[in-house]
């Protein structure tokens, strides 16, 4: 079937048309994972990844779990592994997964612009699909941010199986000579949302044995 004419249908839910707006790409996923410094040296040894960022479980006020994000681009991740190696992680976290264990967290998609993510918004809201979290932007410094790290904006919601899906635009960029945030495309960014290019600085990069949320809290504080 065509798409023009698969977007000529109506959602036998709702009565609305179908009109979905435009997806760049699959382009990272989440992985639950029992052990996060084994999954660490797995994909990054073996695999080759870089290490964007990495937090331990408490030490992101926003986020029980310890996450590793790894690139193998100059985007910040590709693969985030969050460590549920922790009993007390087993539970549903605030991007709302449903089951504990290992396996996929989430699968990200991203779309073009700021704009196109709002077109997003309407469409599943238009289709009943409900959010899990979001729309929010995982950044510690943004003025819109929620303290977490990528400086995605970001929103989560389930496919019907349970699976977790993120629809997000606007991904760090990452130099590769220090592991910082590209200050230019920082700052591009902030302009793009409306504020001053000047209006927050991007958070400290990640360098090893130092937990990432100590470069990143400049807005939040620590619990
Ligand atoms: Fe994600």
């Amino acid at each position: 079937m065509s798409s023009s004419k698969k977007n000529e249908e109506a959602n036998p839910k709702t009565n609305k048309k179908l009109f979905p707006p435009k997806l760049n790409r699959v382009q990272h996923i989440g992985i639950k994972v029992h052990n996060l410094d084994l999954a660490v040296e797995f994909y990054r040894d073996i695999m080759g990844m870089k290490i964007s960022d990495k937090y331990e479980p408490g030490d992101n006020p926003h986020n029980p779990w310890g996450i590793c994000f790894l690139r193998s681009g100059n985007l910040h991740h590709e693969i985030s592994l969050i460590g549920y190696d922790k009993k007390e992680n087993l539970k549903p976290n605030r991007i709302g997964i449903r089951e504990p264990g290992v396996g996929l967290h989430h699968i990200a998609f991203e779309v073009d612009s700021k704009e196109e993510f709002e077109s997003w918004i309407s469409h599943l809201k238009e289709n009943k699909i409900e959010f899990t979290a979001g729309p929010l932007v995982h950044s510690p410094t943004h003025p819109e941010g929620d303290g977490t790290l990528g400086e995605n904006r970001a929103l989560y919601f389930y496919d019907p199986s349970g699976n977790g899906i993120e629809i997000f635009c606007d991904m760090a960029r990452i130099n590769e000579e220090d592991n910082s945030i590209e200050e230019k495309w920082f700052r591009d960014r902030l302009q793009k949302d409306g504020y001053s290019r000047n209006s927050c600085n991007p958070s400290r990069p990640w360098i090893p044995g130092r937990s990432s949320m100590e470069g990143a809290i400049e807005k939040f504080g620590k619990k």
